[in-house]
């Protein structure tokens, strides 16, 4: 079989590029020098990274910029994001100023609950299984007692174990559904390991329990894991103010400005469509902030979408209201986030970031996140119900355009120059670019 390996993982960091480049790469010097350049000379920095997974062969970089100007809940923050889409902290920049000068941003933590399930499957009668589970359940917390431990001194811990029968949609399948409260960790590893042991204590225990007959006793644990779907783990976000507060030298008319960006909310909390990509530009803030903190974004992702899709269709997490001429837009969302543990005390951009947030508690964190979704969607509502979206975006997206066609400083100045009173389009840069050299 060409192209298959065995053994790969063992192999050091330099063979295995080695072999890649042999696989895959005509020009193999220059593809070496590209992953060798991206290495960094700080050795320690990076065996760090290479150390995070498994079968590193270079870094792949993401700019981290940051959105200053946020006021939250009377607090100023300036928010980290590692992203690659060209406007995104431009729009949050200038979302974060037009809300600082109209009252800033309100947020609260609605609650803090994360969720774990043992799934199982037992043949038998529902009764005795739940006879079972009583009988068992102070064994399945006092068996983790080890692991809570810690968690409990800082207030958290497990809150709950429920047994839940769901063989109406699986014959023969049940559930321990756990909730816990972890405090500023993620508490992913946290939750697992409970949840594991939760499996081992009441697989052994099943075996021994006298009321149970042979095939009772023979319960098959079928895996034990987290959910990322955390509808009680809620942060709402919001800004309001007069709607006549809103005129500005883009929003001439408040009232019809108003009008229409209610339309747009409206048209995505009742059309599918539109509601994914207008969700899509929340998730360009809130994945940046949550990249920047070293929190998971697929976790949040997963999560977020199972939570606008939770009326059975999929809607938009953003809301808006215009009542006795006030303007109000908010966005309640699940986010279970942590600003301790995994990456948060190991990357160092990711300290980095945390400090300027000003050492977040998971709540803080919560809160300044779902404001970096509120604004990003607010920016992206304002410039498709006004301008349209190209305008900005397009200026945004200049400078990759001119890198595309390897413009020089001077070229660049040149053209931003030029672009300021144009309208960019990709043949006018070109067109441009082509009379400069000419
Ligand atoms: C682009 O990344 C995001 C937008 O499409 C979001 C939206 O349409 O609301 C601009």
């Amino acid at each position: 079989m060409p192209n298959t390996i065995s053994g790969f993982s063992k192999l050091s960091k330099t063979e295995k590029i080695e072999w890649l480049l042999d696989t895959y790469f005509t020009d193999k010097d220059s593809a070496r020098n590209l992953v060798q350049r991206y290495w960094n000379s700080d050795e320690k920095l990076q065996k760090l990274h290479d150390e995070f997974i498994e079968n590193t062969i270079t870094n792949y970089y993401l700019p981290l910029g940051v959105a200053p100007n946020f006021l939250i809940n009377e607090t100023f923050y300036t928010i980290p994001m590692a992203i690659e889409e060209s406007s995104v902290i431009a729009a949050a920049s200038k979302a974060a100023k037009f809300w600082l000068e109209r009252g800033g941003f309100k947020a609260e933590v609605l609650s803090t609950e994360k969720i774990g399930q043992v799934h199982f499957i037992y043949k038998g009668d529902y009764g005795k299984l739940e006879a079972f589970f009583n009988h068992v359940k102070p064994k399945l917390i006092s068996e983790t007692a080890s692991m809570t431990k810690s968690m409990e001194r800082r207030g958290g811990g497990i809150l709950n174990i429920e047994l839940r029968n769901k063989s109406q949609d699986l014959p023969n399948y049940y559930q321990l559904h756990a909730t816990f409260e972890t405090l500023d960790a993620m508490g992913a590893n946290f939750i697992n390991s409970c949840l594991e042991q939760f499996a081992t204590t009441f697989k052994t225990e099943a075996e021994q329990f006298e009321h149970f007959n042979a095939e009772e006793k023979n319960i098959s644990m079928v895996m034990s894991i987290l959910s990322n779907y955390v509808p009680q783990c809620l942060v709402r976000a919001e800004v309001s103010c007069e709607v006549e507060e809103l005129k500005s030298k883009d929003i001439p008319n408040p009232e019809a400005f108003v009008n229409k960006f209610k339309q747009a909310v409206t048209i995505a909390e009742v059309e599918p469509y539109r509601a994914v990509t207008h969700n899509k530009g929340i998730m360009n803030g809130i994945d940046a902030v949550v990249l920047a903190t070293g929190n998971d974004f697929r976790a949040v992702e997963a999560g977020v979408h199972a939570y606008a899709a939770k009326d059975g269709q999929y809607s938009s997490l953003t809301h808006c209201s215009v009542d006795n001429g006030i303007f109000k837009f908010w966005i309640e969302i699940p986010l279970a986030l942590g600003t301790v543990g995994g990456l948060t005390n190991l990357h160092p951009l990711v300290k980095f970031s945390l400090e300027m947030l000003q050492k977040p508690t998971a709540k803080d964190l919560m809160k300044i996140v779902a404001v970096a979704g509120l604004a990003q969607n607010f920016g992206a509502l304002k410039s498709l119900t006004t301008t349209g979206i190209q305008e900005g975006h397009m200026k945004m997206h200049l400078m990759n355009i001119l890198n595309q066609f390897e413009a020089t400083e001077d070229e660049k100045a040149k053209l931003i120059e030029h672009f300021k009173t144009t309208v960019v389009t990709h043949s006018a840069v070109v067109e441009e670019i082509g009379k400069l050299r000419a």
